[in-house]
Order: C-alpha cells, then sequence, then structure tokens
C-alpha cells in the first residue's frame, strides 16, 4: 500500500477522503479516483517533450475510462483523445472535448458513426482498412467534406505482453501489413484523395508494456517507413504517432518505466532515426490510456460471506466482483487487496477475494495476505483505474457501480450507482 494514503486515523484514504466514509456515503462497489494523481501522469509524459522541446500531443486513450467528467479533465488538462466509437465520440464531445483534438480509432468504424465524426469536425481519422477508406470517401463526396487522417500500420512488433492485448504484429487485425505492401498502397490511395489529407502514420504495439525496447524497434520501422515514402513519393509526415500501452503498476512486484523516462526513449529515438535519414521531425504523438489513470483509482467493496475449508480454501466474498472488473478473468490479471480500515494491521491469513457473480472464475485477487476479516470490513482494491468500469457489464443483473472523482479531501460523484429501473430501460417485456 505504498501508493496508498493513510489517514489519522489510521484509514485508507483516497484524494485526501477517508474510504470509509466514501463506502459509507457511495455506497460500494465504489470505484474512487484521485485526481491528483492523474494530473500528476500527465504531467511527467509532457514534461520530457517540454525538456526536448518537440512537437507532441499527448493523445488520452478513453477506452481506459470515458466519462464525461474524464473528458472535461482531459480537455482542461490541455490533452488530446482518443475514441473508438460512436458512444465514445458522443461522451467525449458532451463533456465538452474539443472536436479537434480529438482521433478516432478502430478496425470497423461504422459509416454511421464516420459520419458522426465528419459532421462533430473532429481532428483527425486514423485509417485502418481500405473498406473504411471507401466509407469515408463516400461521407465526405456526400458532405463536400475533407477530413484529416492518419494511416495506421501494423510494424510486425511483437510486445511481450498478453496475446489479447498486443496488437502491432503482423497478424493483427489492426492496421495495414508493411511488409505485404498493404500500407504502401494505402499511402497511394489516400495522396491521390483529394478529400484527405495525410498528416501523420501511426503504430500501437501492445499494451501494458514495461520496457522501452518494442517502442525503439517501432520508432526504428516506422522512420524508416517515412524515409522510403518520403524517397518514392515525397511523402512528409506532420505526425508520427506511436500509440499507448505503457505499463502500470498493479501488484508490488510490477516495475513498468516511469512516463518520463517512455517518452524521453521515445523522443530519443525518433531524433536518432530522423537525423539518420535527414528527415524534417515531426510531431511525437502518443497515445497512454492505463498509464494515465490505472493507478489512480482503487475500488473498494464490502465483505459478505466466507468459505473456509481447512488446507483447502479461504474465500472472501466481496458485494462486486467480474461485473466491475473483468480483467483477472480475462487475462489472469493480478491485483492486491487491503482492508481499508486498517491496512498495516497484521496480515494473519492468505485468503483469495472472489465477486458474488454465479462464476467460479470470479476471482478478484488470488492468494493475498489480509488481516482477519468480517462481514461489513471495507476491503479496498488499488489500481483498477483502467478497463474497469469501461469493461464492466450488468452480468446477473447486478447493476454497475458509482464512481468518484477525489482531490484535496474531497469527493464527487461522477457517475451514480445504476439502479435496478435503469438496467430496465432497454427491457420492453412482452
Ligand atoms: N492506442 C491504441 C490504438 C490502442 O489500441 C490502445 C489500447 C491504446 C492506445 C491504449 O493502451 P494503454 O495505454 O491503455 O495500454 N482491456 C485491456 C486493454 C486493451 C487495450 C486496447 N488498446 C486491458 O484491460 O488490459
Amino acid at each position: 500500500a505504498d501508493s496508498f494514503e493513510i489517514n489519522r486515523s489510521g484509514h485508507l484514504a483516497i484524494g485526501g477522503v477517508d474510504a470509509l466514509e466514501l463506502a459509507q456515503k457511495y455506497g460500494t462497489p465504489l470505484i474512487a479516483y484521485d485526481v491528483s494523481k492523474i494530473k500528476a501522469k500527465i504531467k511527467h509524459f509532457k514534461q520530457a517533450f517540454i525538456d526536448a522541446q518537440i512537437p507532441y500531443r499527448v493523445v488520452y486513450a478513453s477506452k481506459a475510462f470515458s466519462a464525461m467528467a474524464m473528458y472535461q479533465l482531459i480537455a482542461e488538462e490541455g490533452l488530446g483523445c482518443d475514441v473508438v466509437s460512436g458512444g465514445e465520440l458522443f461522451t467525449a464531445l458532451k463533456g465538452g472535448m474539443p472536436p479537434e483534438r480529438i482521433e478516432f480509432h478502430g478496425n470497423n468504424k461504422l459509416p454511421a458513426e464516420l459520419e458522426m465524426a465528419v459532421d462533430a469536425g473532429i481532428g483527425c481519422i486514423v485509417v485502418d482498412n481500405f473498406q473504411e477508406i471507401t466509407f469515408l470517401d463516400t461521407i465526405l463526396r456526400a458532405k463536400q467534406a475533407t477530413m484529416d487522417v492518419i494511416l495506421r500500420v501494423a510494424p510486425g512488433i511483437e510486445a511481450e505482453t498478453h496475446k489479447y492485448i498486443s496488437t502491432g504484429q503482423e497478424n493483427s487485425k489492426f492496421g495495414f501489413d508493411v511488409h505485404s505492401g498493404q500500407a504502401e498502397k494505402a499511402l497511394k490511395i489516400l495522396i491521390e484523395n483529394p478529400r484527405m489529407r495525410v498528416k501523420g502514420i501511426h503504430c500501437h504495439i501492445g499494451s501494458q508494456i514495461f520496457a522501452a525496447k518494442g517502442f525503439v524497434m517501432a520508432v526504428a520501422t516506422m522512420v524508416s517507413l517515412l524515409n522510403e515514402w518520403h524517397e518514392k513519393y515525397a511523402f512528409e509526415a506532420e505526425v508520427l504517432n506511436l500509440g499507448g500501452g505503457f505499463g502500470t503498476r498493479y501488484v508490488e512486484q510490477d516495475e513498468p518505466l516511469a512516463p518520463e523516462t517512455f517518452a524521453a526513449e521515445i523522443i530519443a529515438a525518433v531524433k536518432k532515426n530522423v537525423h539518420t535519414y535527414g528527415l524534417k521531425m515531426p510531431a511525437i504523438w502518443i497515445e497512454p490510456g492505463r498509464s494515465l489513470v490505472g493507478e489512480a483509482a482503487a475500488t473498494l467493496y464490502t465483505v459478505g460471506s466466507r468459505k473456509d475449508v481447512e488446507g483447502v480454501c479461504h474465500f472472501v466474498s466481496v458485494d462486486g466482483g467480474m461485473g466491475d472488473n473483468i480483467r483477472p478473468a480475462l487475462y489472469q490479471a493480478k491485483y492486491e487487496a487491503w482492508l481499508a480500515s486498517r491496512p498495516h494491521a497484521l496480515q494473519e491469513q492468505i485468503v483469495t477475494v472472489v465477486g458474488k457473480y454465479c462464476e467460479s472464475g470470479d476471482i478478484l485477487v488470488r492468494d493475498v495476505p489480509l488481516p482477519i476479516t468480517h462481514a461489513g470490513d471495507i476491503l479496498a482494491i488499488p489500481s483498477t483505474g483502467a478497463y474497469g468500469y469501461t469493461m464492466a457489464s450488468n452480468y446477473n443483473r447486478n447493476p454497475r457501480p458509482a464512481v468518484v472523482f477525489c482531490e484535496n479531501g474531497t469527493a464527487k460523484l461522477i457517475i451514480r450507482r445504476e439502479t435496478y429501473a435503469d438496467m430496465l430501460a432497454c427491457d420492453l417485456g412482452m
């Protein structure tokens, strides 16, 4: 619990607010963000670019946590954001994100979604495939509009991460493959299209990456591609977008590079390669998602039942689970758990914290040391700020949790808890 605040009562606190008071006031499960931690991460990413005096944009990958308040915060902090659906775009616009700072990603953007993006006048669309170019062209023609695009390529680099979240390899469903010549073919089509302006190129090698190596390799591939295209087509990229995937700490043993180190390594690699080929320095864009929000939140749960079979199992059940955090079940993701009332008490037992869903795989944390717990105790699982709420479901007709933003000792409810009636809003009956 190093990254945790402990207040004068000896309780866990989040953004200066007592975790027990949060649970009392807003109920559980509750996802509580410490806003100052998000701001600190933003600052660290930016700092490396400011120090290097390089044109840049930090684009928040909003799939990690998408809520109106979050887009508002991101807008205020001067970042861009990436959206991957009409729903995220709608939320971003409602949250007050300036359209020109929005970029649109995805391997199967629907014509209706593309149209929405064109109508909103967003900053750019990251084109992913030939069908999308056709869809977009039809829309732009009909509206006599133009759009800035960034060409997404699959650079053929495998990041060392879980196979479900690695995306840069050749057999990925995302982007134009470089080696087979698809990417070049796409470039030619785009250059000849007067309605689309190619602003730059993009790659994303994967997620929860701890080291700079993969990014440095990606930079080399991307800049050599820029050089080839410069020679052949006099193409000059305004933007080199290197995607996101910067790892975060879920458990104490995790040791990802710091945001400023990731950024500095990327900047150095781009500078070096651009210099080698004598190219013009493009603006560097990065798309951090989890590294901005992951460590900033903890989820609070109330302990209910327990099951002990001596020598076999010790289960402590909480009032949430895979409906608010699918990551352990889906990616075998590891977390810690802390007793909010006495985080520093002697850890007298090793238990498995399970949820309330009707699945044996509904395990939040395996074999975690905790003090003896009782029904009604509040457990905190840290580092749940990314891909928790956004991947939440109503499985077993459990309502989705509430979310609070905490800062300087004050909590603000930014997403209210779902009600049973909310869940029936679309259910029309017979
Ligand atoms: N840019 C692109 C094009 C992406 O596809 C992603 C993530 C990001 C940026 C942000 O990656 P991040 O910095 O958050 O790692 N649900 C999975 C993660 C899926 C990530 C998909 N793309 C999880 O919970 O681990």
